[in-house]
């Protein structure tokens, strides 16, 4: 089984990347694949008129090929994202936005068969640790992850303290949510 990490920090060596990396090392020691994907370090264009595009038989040309096929090998996903002004970075925004192109180009059953009943997990970092601080990023993930057309299974979120780089790494807790949200993962497929 492959759990692929996206990594949508705009930091490559921040405290998002950290917990992701402490997450996919616990699954990858309980027999999981793991890959990594650093979102920043794709070509990705936002979201243009979708059905327009279709009409003219255009798409924006960038990386967004290359991680479609990602998402079709994976069997799991965990996402990493920080709290950008209450909500998910712009990086990852981007990317959600483009999973509409599978849905307009090659219909919605197929973005389904893609996603559907994988499991999923978030990693969140951010600076105001009060928990309604993140309630609109959570919201968000909790919709992405349930919409109709690619059901996940949702094994858990970890919140973990950002700010300053190996903030998180050295907050146990965090750390502790990371190794067990991993974990999740290893036991979701061996149960
Ligand atoms: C553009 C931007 C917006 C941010 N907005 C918030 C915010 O609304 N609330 C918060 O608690 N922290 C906010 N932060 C702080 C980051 O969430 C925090 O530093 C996080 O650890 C950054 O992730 P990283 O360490 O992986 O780079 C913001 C940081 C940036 C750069």
């Amino acid at each position: 089984m492959k759990l692929l990490g996206i990594m949508a920090s705009s930091r490559r060596d921040g405290n998002t990347n950290d917990l992701m990396d402490v997450a996919l090392q616990a699954a990858s020691e309980s027999g999981v694949n793991t890959e990594k994907i650093i979102l920043l370090d794709y070509k990705l264009h936002q979201i243009l008129n979708c059905k327009d595009c279709k009409e003219q038989g255009f798409c924006p040309e960038d990386d967004f090929p290359i991680l479609k096929q990602k998402l079709i090998e994976a069997d799991g996903i965990l996402w990493g994202t920080p709290l950008y002004w209450y909500t998910v970075s712009g990086l990852l925004k981007v990317f959600l936005d483009r999973l509409c192109c599978i849905m307009y180009w090659d219909t919605p059953q197929h973005l389904l068969k893609i996603l559907q009943g994988k499991p999923t997990g978030l990693i969140i970092t951010r600076e105001e640790l009060e928990p309604e601080k993140s309630a609109h990023l959570i919201g968000t993930m909790e919709m992405v992850f349930s919409y109709e057309y690619c059901r996940l299974v949702n094994l858990g979120i970890v919140m973990g303290p950002g700010g300053s780089r190996g903030t998180a790494i050295k907050d146990a807790q965090a750390v502790a949510e990371a190794q067990a949200l991993g974990r999740k993962f290893a036991a979701f497929w061996t149960r």
